[in-house]
């Protein structure tokens, strides 16, 4: 069955102090909670990777990384391989961020490359999808959203599939204190599920994790985690406080 779960990705915030003290203020925080029905996973920036995976090993908590190169290694400076990541103790990996589709022009093809990379290396993906402000006031968010989830993911097997988490993530409510209502989170995630299950079958629709991202806080956590399809968030800004992001990760019911 699958998974509640609770993702902190950092972006590029925080100076390595910053993250140091972070890292460890959220691993002492969670002693304090029994995490049993929730996977927490942190994603810092890659040259925090290995401070935050070295504190996972006594915590309760996972580490992922917040991009993978489509390449496997060699000469493309400045990329960071699925092996290098698995090297580091990394678990898990977001791809397809609106942040990098937008800022780096990232594709649904480039998308299907890392996701093969990340299973070829045991790493679960993250694979985030979701419309513009835009794409919504034209009506065209559950296409934009099929073709996402057609390019970039449905070429993987039945099996594959199921070892991947997705992400919704509506931009307009990325960073701008606009979280969808719960009522529209549950109706994409479960839309989200049906493409899996009439791609797939039900049984793997229902392995999924559907993960909601966009201004999601210790407020509106509990209420969105509440809905049937929405099995956890991608948080952004409020998993750079550890407070925060401890009540998010403690807000399933
Ligand atoms: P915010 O929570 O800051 O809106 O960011 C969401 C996000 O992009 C997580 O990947």
């Amino acid at each position: 069955m699958r998974r509640n779960i609770v993702a902190g990705n950092w972006k590029m915030n925080k100076l390595f102090p910053e993250a140091d003290d972070l890292i460890n203020n959220i691993a002492e925080q969670l002693r304090n909670f029994d995490t049993s029905d929730v996977d927490v996973i942190i994603c810092p920036p890659f040259p925090y990777l290995e401070l935050v995976s070295d504190v996972s090993e006594d915590g309760d908590f996972f580490t992922g990384a917040q991009n993978v190169s489509k390449f496997e290694n060699g000469a493309y400076t400045g990329e960071v391989s699925a092996t290098m990541l698995k090297s580091l103790g990394v678990d898990y990996c977001i791809v397809g961020h609106s942040e990098r589709r937008k800022y780096f022009k990232e594709t649904n093809f480039d998308i299907a490359q890392k996701i093969d990379r990340l299973l070829n290396e045991d790493i679960t993906p993250i694979m985030c999808v979701g419309e513009t402000l835009e794409q919504r006031e034209n009506e065209k968010h559950f296409e934009v959203i099929r073709t996402q989830m057609e390019e970039g993911i449905f070429h993987l097997k039945a099996d594959d599939m199921q070892r991947c988490i997705i992400a919704y993530e509506p931009v307009w409510a990325i960073g701008t204190g606009q979280t969808a209502t719960k009522e529209q989170a549950q109706e994409i995630h479960a839309f989200i599920r049906q493409l899996i299950c009439d791609k797939y079958n039900d049984d793997v629709a229902q392995e999924v994790s559907i993960l909601y991202g966009g201004s999601c806080n210790a407020k509106n956590a509990a209420e969105l985690f509440a809905m049937p399809d929405v099995d956890g968030g991608l948080i952004g800004g409020a998993s750079l406080k550890s407070k925060d992001f401890i009540e998010i990760a403690c807000s399933f019911q």
